[in-house]
């Protein structure tokens, strides 16, 4: 790792060293060239010419004209001016508040950063690397999981930079899109650690999403939900093209991130409680903290959307909705009867389908619509209590799970 004393070293003069032949032009290092104080100074200004061209160009900026762009000019915005979507007052005043339930996210998001290199992975790679570490089965479920994962999450962070930022027209709520697409990044970063560390065939995992149809058919599933927002021309304004945003809404927050993610969870985070794979366990750990707090937040931002519309909420629409709950939750189970032909670490397919449609009808009632599933009960009670943990130690024992950083602590 580079530090300041070998950053400064360079720029120190060389006592007298001896003259010595230009280095040919095919060693010269392919590392980018580090910017460095010495190097490259501001030129100074010999004429004024530039200077005056400069104070001439602000003595004709028409400031009104400026802001004109801003929707509903420059005025001071009130909280009643503020709407989830097609809101036409200024986005660039954060305050007053609408949605402090959003803010607050954003704030508890930011007191629970972590980053994957703080997590010990010496155990696990012993473990991936011993013959007889893991069974063939254990070892499937952790290829899937970080074959699904590794793509799922960029498809998430396009989807939120790419289409659902622009179409939100709230302040608050984007501040928590922004801190939401750097925890996806960083959850990326979880999987690629997972899978360097390990030694795996990154493109055997990064193709999985391709290559293998039970991965596969849940990317083309999520991804079908992009098409139409993210052409840059596609405008929110309208009932269809807004129905069109809660489509997108529901497949990412409702299934993708809240259906689609829970099998791979639930098998990681079981290996864990087994005091298998623990690093990677730990990881998932943090990432489902992190994933059901996204959840929460698009579930509101869904819910707020039809308050301030509600024309959008048809009978139509609304069965539409339950039905993208049901494919979703289809193939979710069809991804678990892949990924555990068997059954193994504890569970097996059968169970794992009564848990994913406790969650598909818990994701139902948190969008105000009836449960599909009768009767069905959880088989995986400590899946809650993991997504709940806060101050107390984590279940392995490892580390504190939740810390705070330097920000967000009470001096
Ligand atoms: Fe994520
Ligand atoms: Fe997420």
């Amino acid at each position: 790792m580079l530090n300041w004393d070998d950053f400064y070293a360079e720029e120190k003069p060389k006592a007298k060293a001896p003259a010595t032949p230009a280095a040919p032009a095919q060693t010269v290092s392919q590392k980018p060239t580090t910017p460095s104080p010495a190097m490259a100074p501001a030129q100074p200004i010999t004429t004024t010419a530039a200077l005056d061209r400069a104070n001439a160009a602000l003595a004709n900026l028409d400031v009104a004209a400026g802001l004109e762009d801003l929707e509903m000019g420059a005025a001071r915005i009130q909280v009643d001016d503020k709407r989830m979507i097609n809101c036409k007052a200024d986005l660039n005043q954060l305050v007053p508040f609408k949605y402090d339930w959003a803010w607050q996210k954003y704030l508890d998001g930011c007191a629970n950063h972590w980053m994957p290199q703080e997590i010990n992975m010496t155990k696990d790679i012993a473990l991936w690397k011993n013959p007889e570490g893991l069974t063939d089965d254990e070892r499937l479920i952790v290829m899937r999981s970080l074959g699904y994962f590794s793509t799922a999450d960029s498809l998430v962070a396009n989807n939120l930079v790419l289409a659902v930022y622009r179409l939100i027209t709230n302040p608050e709520c984007r501040q928590y899109l922004l801190r939401q697409a750097f925890e996806e990044a960083i959850h990326t970063h979880a999987y690629q650690y997972c899978i360097q560390s390990l030694g795996m065939d990154e493109g055997e995992v990064f193709n999985m999403y391709r290559e293998v149809p039970s991965v596969a058919k849940k990317a083309a599933w999520s991804i079908s939900h992009t098409h139409a927002l993210s052409n840059p021309n596609f405008k929110t304004g309208t009932a269809e093209a807004d129905q069109e945003l809660l489509r997108n809404l529901i497949g990412f927050y409702g299934v993708t991130e809240g259906i689609f993610f829970y099998c791979g969870f639930t098998q990681i985070l079981s290996m864990g409680r087994r005091n298998k794979m623990t690093g990677v366990a730990e990881q998932f750990q943090y990432i489902l903290r992190d994933e059901s707090m996204h959840l929460n937040f698009g579930i509101d931002v869904i819910n707020q959307i039809k308050i301030e519309n509600p024309h959008l909420w048809t009978a139509a629409f609304q069965q539409e909705v339950i039905q993208m709950i049901l494919e979703g939750t289809q193939l979710e189970i069809e991804y678990a009867r892949d990924t555990m032909p068997r059954g193994v670490l504890g569970m097996n397919a059968a169970m794992m389908e009564e848990y994913l449609q406790f969650i598909a009808n818990r994701r139902l009632t948190q969008l105000g619509l009836p449960e599909q599933f009768a009767g069905v009960k959880n088989p995986f009670p400590w899946m809650s209590e993991i997504m709940d943990l806060r101050k107390e130690k984590n279940f392995f024992e490892t580390r504190v799970t939740e810390y705070q950083v330097g920000g967000a602590l009470t001096w």
